[in-house]
C-alpha cells in the first residue's frame, strides 16, 4: 500500500503557500493530514483543499507535533525561528527561504540538476532563490556537455517575487496611474507600474544586491564548483508573475546553436520556445501558470567564439518555488528520505537519482 505523509505548510496563505496547495492536490501527493500555518494575521480563515475548506492555524511550538514534512515558505526570518522546531520535532523541512541556503549543512536542490544532494539532508533541504531555480534548469544541460566557464545574467523579475501583497499593490498602482492619481508604494520601495528598478535587496559593498549575489552563490553550490564565474543584474519590472532572464554563457570551446537547441527541446523541464520568423520567444505571460522553463532565442554570442546568448521565462511562483519544493518533497520520498527520524550524513540509505 502507498504510504502517506502528514504535511505541514508554513506561510499556507501567501502567493507560493497557496500554490504548494494547489500542487499538492493536482499532482495527488500522499496526504494523511495537512495543516496549514500562518500569522496571527491569518487567524480564522481557511483555504479549500479537495473540496474542503481547511483552517489555517497559527504557528506555534505545538504545530509539527507528529508531522512527517513542512513545506516553508513564510520568509527568512520565520524559517530560522520555526525550521529547527520542525526538525526538532521529527519532521523533514522543504525551506523556500534563504535562510539556509548557503549553509554547509543543507542540500540547496534543483532536482533536475542536483537530485543526489538531497540524500545529505540533516533535515533541512533547501529550495533555491527563483531566479536561480530557473536559469540552472536551463544551463545545466548544456553545462554537462560542455563546461560553461562564465555567465552573465539580466534579470527581468516580475511582482510575484516579493509575495502576494506585492503583486496586489502593483495592480493598485496600475489603477492609480490610469485614474491620474498618484501611485502609492507600501511594499516595494518606489511604485512599480509603468516603471522598473535594480532589485531592492540589501546591496554589498561591491554594489552587488542579494538578489545578484545569490544568483552567483547558490548556481555555484547547486552545480558543485566554484570555477564557474558568474556576474547578474537583476531588475524589479511590472510584471505580475513570471520572471524572464536574458542569459549570455561563454564555453570553453565552442557551442553550436543547432546542439543547444537539441539539448534544450529534450531537456527536462524545459520548453523550447522560438519562432524566428514571427519574432516570437518566451513571454512572462505565457509562462506563467507552466510547470517548465520557457527557452529560446538562443542564438551565436558575435563577441565571443564559444558563447551563447538565451532568453528565459519562467514561472516564479510555480517552478521558481512552489513546483520545485514539491519536487524535492517527492524526490524524497521516493528515496524514503521522509518520514523517519534524520540520521546525519553516512548513516542514510544509498540515494537512487528518480529524475
Ligand atoms: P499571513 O498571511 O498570515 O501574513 P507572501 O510571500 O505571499 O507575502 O506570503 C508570506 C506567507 O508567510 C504568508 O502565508 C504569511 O502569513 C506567512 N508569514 C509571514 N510572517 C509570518 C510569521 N511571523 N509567522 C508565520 N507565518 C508568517
Amino acid at each position: 500500500m502507498r504510504r502517506s505523509y502528514r504535511v505541514a505548510i508554513l506561510g499556507a496563505t501567501g502567493a507560493v503557500g497557496t500554490e504548494l496547495l494547489q500542487l499538492l492536490e493536482s499532482r495527488q501527493f500522499p496526504i494523511s493530514e495537512l495543516r496549514l500555518l500562518a500569522s496571527p494575521r491569518s487567524s480564522g480563515s481557511t483555504l479549500p483543499f479537495m473540496g474542503e475548506q481547511v483552517p489555517v492555524q497559527v504557528v506555534e511550538e505545538s504545530s509539527f507535533q507528529g508531522i512527517d514534512l513542512v513545506l516553508a515558505s513564510a520568509g527568512g526570518s520565520t524559517s530560522k525561528v520555526w525550521a529547527p522546531k520542525a526538525v526538532a520535532a521529527g519532521a523533514v523541512v522543504v525551506d523556500n527561504s534563504s535562510a539556509f541556503r548557503m549553509d554547509p549543512q543543507v542540500p540547496l536542490v534543483v532536482p533536475e540538476v542536483n537530485p543526489q544532494a538531497a540524500a545529505a539532508h540533516q533535515g533541512i533541504i533547501a529550495n533555491p532563490n527563483c531566479t536561480t531555480i530557473l536559469m540552472t534548469v536551463v544551463v545545466w544541460p548544456l553545462h554537462q556537455v560542455q563546461p560553461v566557464r562564465r555567465i552573465v545574467a539580466a534579470t527581468y523579475q516580475s511582482a510575484s517575487g516579493a509575495g502576494a501583497r506585492a503583486m496586489e499593490e502593483v495592480k493598485t498602482q496600475a489603477r492609480a496611474i490610469l485614474a491620474d492619481e498618484p501611485p502609492k508604494a507600501e511594499i516595494f520601495p518606489y511604485p512599480l507600474a509603468f516603471n522598473l528598478f535594480p532589485h531592492n535587496s540589501k546591496l554589498n559593498p561591491q554594489g552587488y544586491c542579494e538578489e545578484e549575489m545569490k544568483m552567483v552563490n547558490e548556481t555555484r553550490k547547486i552545480f558543485g564548483t566554484e570555477e564557474i564565474r558568474i556576474t547578474a543584474t537583476c531588475v524589479r519590472v511590472p510584471v505580475l508573475r513570471a520572471h524572464s532572464e536574458a542569459i549570455n554563457l561563454e564555453f570553453e570551446a565552442p557551442f553550436s546553436v543547432k546542439q543547444a537547441e537539441e539539448l534544450l527541446s529534450q531537456a527536462p523541464g524545459v520548453k523550447l520556445v522560438q519562432d524566428w520568423e514571427a519574432n516570437y520567444f518566451p513571454m512572462p505571460i505565457e509562462a506563467s501558470g507552466l510547470d517548465e522553463v520557457l527557452v529560446g532565442r538562443i542564438r551565436q554570442d558575435i563577441s565571443h567564439p564559444c558563447g551563447l546568448e538565451l532568453w528565459l521565462s519562467g514561472d516564479q511562483i510555480r517552478k521558481g518555488a512552489a513546483l520545485n519544493a514539491v519536487q524535492i518533497a517527492e524526490l524524497l520520498i521516493s528515496q524514503k528520505l521522509v518520514g523517519q527520524k534524520h540520521k546525519p550524513p553516512g548513516e542514510q540509505q544509498p540515494a537512487h537519482s528518480s529524475l
